[in-house]
């Protein structure tokens, strides 16, 4: 007897992208350089690494509160509070969650239903369009363009709303683009969310990772703490991707409701990396700083680095551990392209179209490998490059 098991139509069609294409190409082909990975390389900070073996010898292993221990609610509130300038209420308005991946999840979940619209400017972290895929909900991609320095054209944003838009997602400092959106940019993306109505998305997991001083939080402009779901974490602030840390400040009322559907997804968040979160609080910045400063010195490098390769352009970075040269000249779609270069140059690069369709002709390349490696890939794409001229 046949019988086929249920599966809903809005979770079947999660697309995976490229990346598996890419991957079956790097398939055991030796020494490759790794310039795709979004996973830095630099280890956790000894102090955390410390008090997260004491929280494991003391048998740190129970269930804590389902929305994170007030404690370390209560550290992130002053963090948010002195870092980022917002008023949260650890209680009331603050969960942590099992990294920002899962807060993006469910707080879109709770946001949009079938048919409802998430305004996204593009190329965009993914994830924002798989969770509306997942949610049933359409994602309306306006294009950041390389000859604006990927700045959003306001007046292309306003007419790409529709009385279905209820929700506007934005990555400030920007992966994969690596810019930072000035404050008169942030502040009018607030009067259009407070205009039209929206609830904002604000990624801001990079906001450590800036040259000069870190973009206004959204959430402190006037008017819209009550609309605005700020999204931060531990991952890169710390060296602290797999230990899966992350946090959700929004408005009580629908938090009340999205700590439930937390409840329902995850319990509560790991005791173990608790306990690591709770220590990065506290750990002393000459264990923090240096880290910061290794990676904005490697973007440095590798924009002046791909700068000088023949053919290519590309938007200067403000921060972040990317950036998002142009490839246009060489002729071929970035997935084309990507897979060339794993093949010739033996380099692993993402292609734009990961970002979304609007990153074609672009590549995604990141500082999370070492500086020798880089400075190898670097070479190597230029070797490409002169090939290709
Ligand atoms: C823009 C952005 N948001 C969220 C995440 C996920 O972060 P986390 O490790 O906290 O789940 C990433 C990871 O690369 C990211 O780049």
């Amino acid at each position: 007897m046949s019988f086929s098991l249920p599966l809903v139509s809005s979770i079947r069609e999660i697309p995976y992208g490229d990346r598996k294409r890419i991957n079956d190409a790097a398939l055991g082909r030796e020494g490759l350089v790794d310039m795709a990975s979004g996973n830095p390389d630099l280890p956790m900070p000894p102090f955390i690494r410390q008090r997260l073996m004491d929280a494991l010898q003391d048998g740190c292993a129970r269930y804590t509160s389902y929305y994170g221990l007030i404690e370390l609610r209560e550290g992130i509130a002053r963090r948010l509070l002195e870092r980022r300038g917002l008023v949260v209420d650890p209680e009331r308005e603050l969960l942590v969650t099992h990294g920002v991946q899962e807060a993006l999840y469910i707080v879109m979940r709770a946001l949009l239903g079938p048919g409802d619209e998430v305004l996204i400017p593009s190329p965009h972290y993914a994830s924002y369009s798989l969770n509306a895929v997942a949610c049933g909900a359409a994602s309306i991609l306006v294009p950041l363009e390389e000859a604006d320095g990927f700045i959003p054209d306001m007046e292309r944003l306003e007419r790409a709303i529709t009385p279905r838009t209820r929700v506007l997602a934005l990555t400030v400092p920007s992966n994969p683009l690596g810019v930072v959106w000035p404050k008169e940019i942030l502040e009018a993306l607030a009067d259009l969310a407070i205009r039209r109505n929206l609830a904002v998305l604000a990624d801001e997991i990079y906001s450590d990772f800036v040259f000069g001083e870190s973009p206004i939080s959204m959430g402190t402009l006037p008017g819209m703490k009550e609309r605005t779901f700020t999204f931060n974490g531990f991952s890169k602030s710390f060296m602290m991707m797999g230990l899966r840390m992350g946090y959700v400040a929004g408005p009580e009322e629908s938090m009340k409701a999205i700590k439930n559907l937390h409840y329902c997804v995850t319990l509560c968040p790991t005791s173990l990396s608790q306990a690591a979160a709770l220590a990065a609080l506290e750990c002393p910045e000459e264990q923090v700083q240096p880290i910061v400063k290794e990676y904005l010195q490697r973007l440095d490098m590798l924009y002046q680095g791909v700068m000088s390769l023949p053919g290519v352009t590309c938007v200067r970075p403000g921060g972040t551990f990317y950036v998002f040269p142009s490839m246009k000249h060489f002729g071929m779609g970035s997935l084309e392209l990507a897979i060339r270069l794993v093949e010739e140059a033996g380099v692993l690069t993402l292609p734009g179209t990961e970002f979304g369709p609007y990153g074609e002709g672009y590549l995604r390349l990141s500082t999370c490998t070492d500086r020798s490696s880089m400075k190898t890939g670097l070479q190597r794409l230029r070797e490409f490059a002169e090939m290709h001229q």
